[in-house]
């Protein structure tokens, strides 16, 4: 077991990717804090099956658009399991409009749920990690749109772009003290968060088409990154965006 005696929380956990980040850090011997905003009985089963596998958990509520909120989910979390050493800021919405309609308060939805709940649930972690001084690792699941163009997604991408430099600019902070930043990119993974496109045959093919692989990603293809980066083996990986998407953000038709 990889995650033995560490202690995590994994924001947007109820579902999806964080759900599989959550129960493969359970697997590999952590306990694990789970997070949920709306789908409190979906936080509640995940949690429940994290005890079964013999390790702590508790089910935590809370909109991390706030950052009061974001900070005392992690207070919360510490409190909880009795230590805190990894931090996945996995929440994330998206909204599809064209950038000509975007709103304020879409804005300030997306921005708030991606970007400015990472951000401070990342800082408090980390004052916590130092307190404790024996290092610690934040991992921001971001997405290839980080770094590629999605069209009529101004905002998801706004708050992408902005997960990476802030990655890039923590990872020097916080390396003094043991702690690595890191960024996880996945393309288009099978998630709640896909169900548009899961759900319309045209679609779909379109978008296996743009993915080398020619299929989507299973949200364990990407927990299985989260663990290696929350390791011990990753200590002097710090800074970095890793890529699990097929190869979409590599796809060129070659013409
Ligand atoms: C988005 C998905 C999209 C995928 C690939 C992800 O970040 O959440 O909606 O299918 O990127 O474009």
């Amino acid at each position: 077991m990889r995650l033995e005696g560490k202690a995590a929380l994994v924001t947007g956990s109820s579902s999806g990717i964080g759900e599989a980040i959550a129960l493969r850090f359970a697997r590999e011997g952590a306990d694990v804090a789970v997070h949920y905003h709306s789908e409190e009985e979906e936080g509640r089963s995940v949690a429940a099956q994290i005890e079964q596998m013999g390790r702590r958990s508790v089910a935590l509520g809370a909109n991390v658009g706030v950052a009061a909120e974001a900070e005392g989910l992690v207070r919360d979390a510490h409190a909880a399991l009795g230590r805190l050493d990894i931090l996945v800021n996995n929440a994330g919405v998206e909204i599809r409009e064209p950038f000509v309609d975007v709103s304020e308060q879409h804005f300030d939805l997306v921005l708030g749920v991606n970007l400015k709940g990472a951000f401070f649930a990342a800082q408090a972690a980390a004052k916590l990690m130092i307190a404790a001084g024996g290092g610690g690792r934040i991992i921001n699941v971001s997405s290839i749109h980080e770094d590629v163009a999605f069209l009529n997604y101004a905002t998801y991408t706004t708050s992408k772009g902005g997960m990476r430099m802030f990655t890039r600019t923590v990872c020097q902070e916080l390396a003094p003290h043991g702690i690595t930043v890191n960024d996880i990119a996945p393309g288009a993974i099978a998630t709640p968060i896909n169900k548009r496109t899961l759900g319309d045959g045209e679609l779909l093919h379109a978008l296996q088409a743009v993915i080398p692989a020619g299929r989507l990603g299973e949200p364990d293809e990407v927990a299985s990154v989260a663990v290696f980066l929350a390791s011990d083996e990753a200590g002097y990986v710090t800074g970095s965006t890793y890529y699990i998407d097929g190869g979409m953000s590599r796809w060129n038709k070659g013409l």
